[in-house]
């Protein structure tokens, strides 16, 4: 019997035999929107088509969109779930269909046999590297916040616990809410810190789970007369705006995210298509980023 996923076209498959599914869970961040034009760019240059839809962050939305998929019957569903749990359903529906799934980005909960692989970063990872600057920052201690992306996504829910798991027993989080990865939405979380909160007194430092809100917080602290290096600010993600706050004296460390998937998650669809044996779960190389090359490599990023 032939591999799971094989198209009638396999071993010979070209792109030109492709469809790709592509619910995209919405466009809450640059990051966000990087991704997706590596997806759009990817199909474009190598000819094949690409069904794509905007979740705008909402699950039941992206599984319509992947039901959708399964009826009009694509090669491939790559999927980038907005939370972990609540796929198992529809991933069963998808496997029972034949059509191989690959979770893109964040991760799921479901089990693994129901999705041929994952390609993304390593979340934990990428939470443990922030803690290592706040360790590295306050070998005596201090006490921060935690501005956390949506609740229950992989994405938040991996760099929330790598976090902790790293971070020295004297640093304490006095308190940690979700901006929901969005830059308007970390504006008036921001705003509640410090009215709960006097910056510099109460707490030293802010660990931010993407780009976006960190534009967001400092929005707040502007307004709140709070200036560059009063705080000591860790974020992730590595956009544009994220190397621009470094620049600024905002972000004294930025852990690495890489959107730019669409080209791997192509070459990997194609191989799945032709039969060939693919790894179920393929993280991302990535690195932190520090203020005193962030001009230097600011012209060069490409998100
Ligand atoms: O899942 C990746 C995260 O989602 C990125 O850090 C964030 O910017 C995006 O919204």
């Amino acid at each position: 019997t032939a591999p799971f996923g094989q198209a009638a076209c396999g071993p010979n498959c070209t792109y030109k035999d492709m469809v790709m599914c592509f619910p995209q869970l919405g466009a809450e961040s640059d990051w966000r929107t990087a991704d997706t034009a590596s997806f759009k760019d990817e199909a474009a240059k190598d000819g094949f088509q690409l069904v794509f839809s905007d979740a705008q962050q909402k699950q039941e939305n992206q599984i319509s969109a992947v039901r959708a998929c399964i009826q009009q019957g694509v090669s491939v569903i790559a999927l980038p779930p907005v939370v972990e749990d609540g796929w198992d359903a529809v991933l069963t529906e998808a496997h029972n269909a034949g059509i191989p799934v690959i979770i893109v980005d964040r991760s799921v909960s479901a089990d693994a046999s129901l999705y041929v692989s994952h390609i993304g970063s390593d979340m934990k990872l990428e939470g443990q590297r922030a803690a290592d600057e706040f360790n590295k920052k306050f070998p005596d201690g201090a006490k921060i916040l935690e501005l956390s992306g949506t609740t229950g996504s992989g994405a938040a829910v991996g760099r929330a616990e790598g976090f902790r798991s790293k971070l020295n027993a004297n640093i304490e989080i006095i308190d940690s809410q979700t901006g929901n990865f969005t830059r308007a939405e970390a504006v008036p979380v921001m705003q509640a810190f410090l009215q709960k909160y006097k910056a510099g007194t109460d707490f030293q430092g802010i660990f931010i789970h993407n780009d976006d809100m960190g534009l967001g917080a400092i929005e707040a602290l502007k307004a709140a007369g709070v200036k560059p290096g009063d705080l000591f600010i860790v974020s992730v993600d590595g956009t544009r705006g994220g190397f621009q706050a470094m620049i600024d004296g905002w972000f004294q460390a930025d852990v690495e995210c890489n959107p730019l998937l669409g080209p791997q998650v192509a070459e990997m669809s194609l191989k799945i298509m032709n039969g060939q044996a693919v790894e179920k779960n393929v993280l991302t190389n990535e690195t932190v980023y520090y203020p005193d090359n962030a001009a230097e490599l600011l012209p060069s990023r490409k998100y």
